[in-house]
C-alpha cells in the first residue's frame, strides 16, 4: 500500500470555487425555473480583445505549414512573449530583464508551484484574508503557516511586525479579495522588513491592470531593492480575459540569491528554471503569440476598454451598498468589492441567503480565512446586464 501524502487530509474537502459552485448546481437542480448571477469566481465575461484575436489566429495559422510549424517551445517561454511582458514593465517605468520572465499557464499554478523551491522549517507569512491558494498549497507540503491579520482597523492592508522574523511573505495587492491597494511607503515597509530579514516576497500582482492612480505601485519591482527580495506572478486571466485561453508569467530575478545550509549560492532564477524544464513543457505557441500582442500598444488599449466596463459594474455595486448603508472595500483599483454582511450574518450564511431568495451567488469571505468570516465578495466581471439586475435584486432584500 502506498503512504499517501497525509497533509491532504488537514485541507478543507474541497477548494472554495468548487465548493461554491456544487451548491450553485444542487439550487439550480432544485430550482430550473429562478435564474441565478453569478458574481461569485472572477471569471470575465468580456470576449477576447481584437488584437489577441488576431495573433490567436496567426498562431494556429502557423500549425499549418512546415515552415512556421512549432512543435515543443522552450520551457520559459518564447523571447517574442517575454520581450513583450519586459515592454509592458518599461512602459509602466520599471526595468525587468525578459531572462527573468518565465511564461506560463497562470498565476494560480505558477503561486502554488513555487513552493517546491522552498525546504522545511520556514516562517511562512500569509496575510487573512487573502486567495485561498497560497495556504492551501503550503498545506499540501506540510508547511506550518503563520498568519498576518488584515482587518477593517488597518484597512485591510496589514504591515510587517518588526519584531518578528520570517522567511517567506506572500502580498497580493491589489488584494484579493478585499481590493485593498498598498501604497509605495508601504510596499517599501514590507520590501525593507524582507531585506532585514533575508526573506522573499511572493508577490501577486494579478490585478494591478485595474489599479487607476497612477501614484500607486503596479509592480513590487517599483520598489527600489525588490529585485533583491521578490518574485511576483502576473496573469493575463483579468488583464486581458485570458481566463480560459490560460497564460500567466513570473518574474524571478537573478538578484534572488541565497545560501544553502553548507553555504553554496542557490540563485532561484536558476531553481526555478530547473524546476520549469523539468516539470514545464511550456505554455503553447498559439496562447504565448496571442499574450504578446496584448501587450503592444493596440493590445493594451483595447484590454483596457474592458476593464472599463467592469469597473463601471463595479460603481454600479459600489452606488448600491452605499445607497443601502453597508460598509464595504475594493472595487476603485480592483474588480473585487468586499462588504461587511448585513444583520450580523456570518459569510455562508449570507451567502444562502442571497441565493435563496434574490438567487444572486458571492463569495463567502470565510473561505479566503478567518477574518473574512463576517465578509462577502461580489465581483464587478458580470455582464452590465446581470450586474444591474443583482442590485436591483439587493434593493429588494436590505
Ligand atoms: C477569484 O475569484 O478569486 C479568482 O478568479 C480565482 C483565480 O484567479 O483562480
Amino acid at each position: 500500500m502506498p503512504k499517501l501524502n497525509e497533509n491532504y487530509l488537514q485541507l478543507k474537502d474541497s477548494y472554495l470555487f468548487a465548493e461554491i459552485a456544487h451548491r450553485t448546481a444542487a439550487y439550480t437542480e432544485k430550482n430550473p425555473d429562478k435564474p441565478v448571477i453569478r458574481l461569485g469566481i472572477g471569471d470575465v465575461t468580456r470576449p477576447l480583445c481584437e488584437c489577441a484575436l488576431k495573433a490567436l489566429h496567426e498562431g494556429v495559422d502557423a500549425m499549418a505549414s512546415t515552415d512556421t510549424f512549432k512543435g515543443y517551445g522552450p520551457e520559459q517561454g518564447y523571447a517574442e512573449t517575454r520581450n513583450a511582458i519586459a515592454g509592458y514593465y518599461k512602459r509602466n517605468g520599471i526595468d525587468v530583464d525578459p531572462a527573468a520572465i518565465f511564461i506560463s499557464d497562470g498565476a494560480k499554478s505558477d503561486t502554488g508551484n513555487i513552493t517546491e523551491l522552498f525546504g522545511e522549517g520556514n516562517v511562512i507569512l500569509i496575510p487573512d484574508p487573502v486567495y485561498p491558494v497560497y495556504v492551501d498549497s503550503n498545506t499540501m507540503f506540510g508547511n506550518k503557516v503563520t498568519y498576518i491579520s488584515g482587518n477593517a482597523e488597518n484597512d485591510f492592508l496589514p504591515m510587517p511586525d518588526h519584531s518578528q522574523h520570517v522567511d517567506v511573505i506572500y502580498i497580493c495587492s491589489p488584494n484579493n479579495p478585499t481590493g485593498a491597494c498598498y501604497n509605495k511607503q508601504q510596499l517599501k515597509e514590507w520590501v525593507d522588513y524582507a531585506l532585514e530579514n533575508e526573506a522573499v516576497i511572493l508577490f501577486d500582482s494579478a490585478y494591478e491592470a485595474f489599479i487607476a492612480d497612477p501614484e500607486l505601485p503596479r509592480s513590487i519591482y517599483a520598489i527600489e531593492g525588490a529585485k533583491k527580495c521578490a518574485i511576483e506572478f502576473c496573469s493575463l486571466s483579468k488583464t486581458a480575459g485570458f481566463t480560459g485561453t490560460r497564460c500567466g508569467y513570473t518574474v524571478v530575478p537573478k538578484e534572488l540569491v541565497f545560501q544553502s545550509s553548507t553555504g553554496v549560492e542557490m540563485s532561484l532564477n536558476a531553481m526555478w528554471n530547473r524546476r520549469q524544464s523539468t516539470k514545464y513543457n511550456g505554455t503553447s505557441y498559439i496562447v504565448q503569440h496571442g499574450a504578446a500582442a496584448v501587450f503592444s500598444e493596440e493590445g493594451i488599449r483595447e484590454c483596457q476598454e474592458n476593464l472599463e466596463y467592469y469597473k463601471k459594474n463595479a460603481a454600479v455595486i459600489a452606488d448600491t451598498l452605499t445607497e443601502l448603508g453597508i460598509r464595504f472595500y475594493g472595487g476603485k483599483h480592483s474588480p473585487y468589492i468586499w462588504f461587511e454582511c448585513p444583520n450580523g450574518m456570518d459569510s455562508w450564511t449570507c451567502f444562502d441567503y442571497l441565493l435563496e431568495n434574490i438567487q444572486v451567488v458571492g463569495t463567502p469571505g470565510a473561505g479566503f480565512g478567518e477574518n473574512g468570516k463576517n465578509y462577502f465578495r461580489l465581483t464587478s466581471f458580470g455582464t452590465y446586464e446581470n450586474t444591474v439586475e443583482a442590485m436591483r435584486r439587493f434593493k429588494t432584500l436590505f
